[in-house]
């Protein structure tokens, strides 16, 4: 069972970092494979909490490599300040790999980012505004900044000259913004190079090798399936591919290599930004799921939009990712209502729809279908199997892994390591 991923089924925030650091006592690597800074994971340890934005959660494991791959975006600055922030914390980071592939968001990517948003005005996508976006988009241009340019002084030079040539027009022209200087960025980005050499590898080389050599390696998405640039809810998405193909092209693994895609579903809904959420709750119960569930942006602080669990985003992600389980989070966080409402289809425009609908205007459109399901009020959070569980609860887990397609086995009932309710094993 060499090579696993584990993603987000919904609109990101499942629990991932949570899930990660679970397996990453049993795994070898952790390897980020899309995404950057924009991306924030939460990791309870004991009475520790760590919020990491770009390393993968696998760093908290100490006999676990981890690794950012080729298709991950890093900002060089936020990379450093995130490993001494570990380091202060006694955290041992000196088994970092990062890709020399890897593309560099660069100060302008940043500035872009946020001139773009504000430009957009009603209509913006609501991004985290760490140049994401702008740094995918440079990439696919063929004008990007790689890791591995920190290292040749004259091909730094003249990559973000040409780069600045075009978009210093475009800042100045329609964002009347004033032009940024080739060298100042240079010399910014050649002040990271000595911090950051000692960790930059052939990981696509070293990944497939440890594969063939039976080592266990998990890719660990950021974001989730609906904030897939392809498969989401564009345009309200990010820019890169967190579904499970991604973890393919961003780590440089063959799909014939990976045996698990592991989906992690929160039991309710939350989205952050902008864009259709179809079970999204405007009143109390809206409230309580965000007070109660923490809802709160890791990267931003932004209040997360709550909603019911929504099964036809479930089954899609079970389908566009290919999942082989799921792993159901913040089961807790639903304790206590009397019924929890879950949609198991979308009428549209007078039609029952059982399919997420491939067009913006139907999604835009899709109204939640609900069924009720009895809840429960006994605590949940000391429970370490799934007989412990209530009745009831059992009964909604099983009811969600009905309409998803696919096993849950793993369910969380609290944010630490141990609060995990372990159904059939991810290694095995
Ligand atoms: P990620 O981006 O997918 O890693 O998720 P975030 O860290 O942004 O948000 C998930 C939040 O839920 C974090 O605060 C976690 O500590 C917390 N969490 C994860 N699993 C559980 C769970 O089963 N129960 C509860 N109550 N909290 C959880
Ligand atoms: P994790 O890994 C939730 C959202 C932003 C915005 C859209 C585009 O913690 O699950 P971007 O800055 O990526 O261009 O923003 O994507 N977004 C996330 N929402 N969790 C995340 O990451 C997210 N990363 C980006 O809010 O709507
Ligand atoms: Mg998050």
């Amino acid at each position: 069972m060499p090579a696993l991923v584990l993603l987000g089924a919904q609109w990101g925030d499942e629990g991932k970092g949570k899930a990660t650091d679970l397996l990453g006592g049993s795994v070898d690597y952790v390897v980020r494979y899309q995404g950057g800074n924009n991306a924030g994971h939460t990791v309870v340890v004991g009475d520790q909490k760590y919020a990491l934005h770009l390393l993968p959660s696998g760093i908290l494991s100490p006999g676990c490599t981890p690794v950012i791959g080729n298709g991950v975006v890093v900002d060089p600055s936020v990379l450093l300040s995130e490993l001494s922030g570990l380091n202060e914390r006694g955290v041992d980071t000196s088994k970092l790999l990062i890709s020399g592939n890897a593309h560099l968001i660069t100060p302008y990517n940043i500035t872009v980012d946020k001139v773009t948003e504000r430009f957009l005005g009603k209509r913006k996508i609501g991004t985290t505004g760490r140049g994401i976006g702008p740094t995918y988009a440079d990439k696919i241009n063929r004008t990007g900044i790689r890791v591995q340019d920190l290292f040749d002084e004259s091909i730094l030079h003249q990559k973000v000259e040409a780069a600045l040539e075009y978009k210093n027009q475009v800042l100045a022209k329609l964002y009347n913004h004033r032009a940024i200087v080739t060298e100042q960025v240079v010399e910014e980005m050649l002040g990271y190079a000595d911090a950051l050499k000692g960790y930059v590898a052939d990981t696509t080389l070293l990944l497939n090798d440890a594969i063939d050599e039976g080592k266990v390696v998990l890719f660990e998405g950021g974001q989730g399936t609906l904030l897939d640039v392809d498969h989401g809810t564009y345009p309200f998405v990010t820019s890169s591919n967190p579904t499970a193909g991604g973890a393919c092209t961003g780590a440089g693994v063959g799909p014939t290599k990976i045996s698990r895609v592991i989906g992690i579903l929160k039991a309710y809904t939350t989205r952050v930004g902008a864009g259709p959420f179809p079970t999204e709750l405007f009143d109390a119960d809206g409230e309580a799921l965000r007070s109660i569930g923490g809802e709160r942006g890791v990267t931003t602080g932004r209040d997360r939009r709550c909603g019911w669990f929504d099964a036809v985003i479930a089954r899609y992600a079970t389908r566009v990712n290919g999942l082989t389980d799921f792993f159901l989070t913040k089961l807790d966080v639903l304790t206590g209502w009397e019924q929890i409402p879950v949609c198991v289809a979308y009428e549209i425009d007078g039609k029952r729809v059982e399919e997420l609908p491939y067009s913006q205007t139907d999604f835009h459109h899709a109204k939640p279908v609900y069924e009720y399901l009895p809840g429960w009020t006994e605590d949940i959070t000391k429970a370490k199997s799934f007989s412990d569980l209530p009745k009831n609860a059992q009964a909604y887990v099983k009811a969600l892994e009905e309409m998803s397609g696919a096993p849950i086995s793993a369910i969380g009932v609290g944010p630490g390591r141990d609060e995990t309710i372990q159904v059939n094993s991810f290694l095995s």
